[in-house]
């Protein structure tokens, strides 16, 4: 088992990674931590994983299960509102416990309910997804509002992280990759010893779901994403370096509905930050070698058929952006980012010509 501390200024705790930690939870959550703990599980978890974890707690805490319907949608106002229902039904008190099991829509949804139910519970999370990962660490919770992603929401660290990669056997490839997505933006950011190391081990998906040293790969993922909380728990400055290729990302994925993948779309919005980069930076890395390897990994290339002109106007409405202008993360060398503002005119211009050379 690997162990990273995170050392946000609110709150100190603990990220383990392993496998088969759901088994072991007793170790970690100690009687009278906690007057009572309510499992928020994502239904697609639920039927493999629930049952150790309620079954390692049960001589430590009286536990309660609650199922909420798997995908984006469920990060509403009504699944968050049925959340606090079920708390008050089951008689969660100011010393009780959330704990999220699931992906990044689970523990944010749960994140948030547990930040505000009686002004705040403890807050435990059990990540089941490699993109998890990064959106376990940080203290980043909320929920969606309409169709625009975490409008509402809060800083509030959990207690500790439990990260049992056993759970990653039983995800679909297609997040699979959504999730290394995220793990090649913290190398890229950085670490570029990672970003070297997962250049050469992982040239195919194959690859990666075959990882003999997953929790060491994601321990060196989390460092990143650690580290940068570290310096920025609220997001006033550097913590902004975590959404380089989101700018591009989130445009993608409110067009395509949300039916393309987060991972997917952060690929797109890495490559076309690189193209962003090579003339605003300078940097000397290619490419074509993005592409090469990202193809091999199967993400997908930008489609010829959304308008660029739409992706300009999402991209301004990204709460990244100030007054109008589009604010990118944009590549210095690997390892190294910086905060540019960029004209609209040459991201029109660029994008279109990413647009065409995607298609050769
Ligand atoms: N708070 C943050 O800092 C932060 C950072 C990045 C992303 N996010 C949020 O995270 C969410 C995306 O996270 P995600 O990609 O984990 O999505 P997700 O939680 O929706 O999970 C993806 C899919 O995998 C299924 N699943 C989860 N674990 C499984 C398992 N072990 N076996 C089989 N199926 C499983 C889910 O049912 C779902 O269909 C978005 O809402 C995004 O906004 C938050
Ligand atoms: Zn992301």
């Amino acid at each position: 088992m690997r162990t990273i501390q995170i050392e946000a200024s609110s709150n100190h705790y603990p990220v383990r990674v392993g496998a088969g930690l759901r088994h072991q939870l007793g170790q970690w959550i100690n009687k009278g931590d906690y007057s009572r703990v309510l499992l928020v599980a994502d239904e697609a978890v639920v039927a493999y994983y629930s049952n150790d974890c309620m079954k390692a707690l049960e001589n430590i805490v009286p536990v309660h299960l609650y199922a909420v319907p798997s995908g984006e949608a469920s990060k509403s106002f009504s699944e968050y509102e049925k959340i606090l229902q079920k708390a008050l039904a089951v008689g969660l008190d100011r010393k009780s416990c959330m704990i999220a099991l699931g992906g990044g829509m689970i523990g944010d949804l749960a994140g948030f309910a547990a930040a505000s139910y009686m002004r705040g519970v403890g807050f435990i999370q059990i990540p089941t997804t490699l993109l998890a990962h990064d959106s376990s660490v940080g203290g980043k919770v909320a929920i969606n509002l309409e169709h625009e992603k975490n409008m509402v929401g809060a800083f509030y660290q959990p207690d500790g992280v439990y990260y049992d990669i056993e759970t990653l056997q039983t995800l679909p490839e297609h997040e699979w990759r959504s999730g290394f997505a995220e793990v090649i933006k913290h190398g890229i950011i950085g670490d570029s010893s990672l970003y070297h190391d997962l250049r050469n081990a992982f040239p195919s998906l194959d690859a990666v779901r075959s990882d003999a040293d997953l929790a060491l790969t994601i321990e060196r993922a989390i460092r990143v994403k650690a580290h940068v909380v570290a310096q920025d728990e609220t997001e006033t400055g550097v913590r902004a370096y975590l959404n380089f290729g989101h700018t591009l990302a989130h445009a993608l994925e409110s067009m395509t509905n949300f039916e393309m993948s987060h991972g997917d779309a952060v690929s797109i919005g890495m490559r076309f930050a690189l193209r962003m980069s090579r003339k605003l930076t300078g940097t000397q890395v290619q490419e074509k070698d993005w592409r090469e390897w990202f193809d091999g990994l199967g993400f997908p290339r930008l489609s010829p058929h959304l308008d660029v002109c739409d992706m300009l106007k999402k991209m301004k409405k990204d709460k990244k952006s100030t007054s109008g202008q589009i604010n990118m993360v944009l590549l210095e060398e690997i390892g190294r980012v910086c905060l540019r503002s960029v004209d609209d005119e040459m991201i029109i211009e660029e994008l279109k010509a990413f647009q065409r050379e995607e298609q050769a």
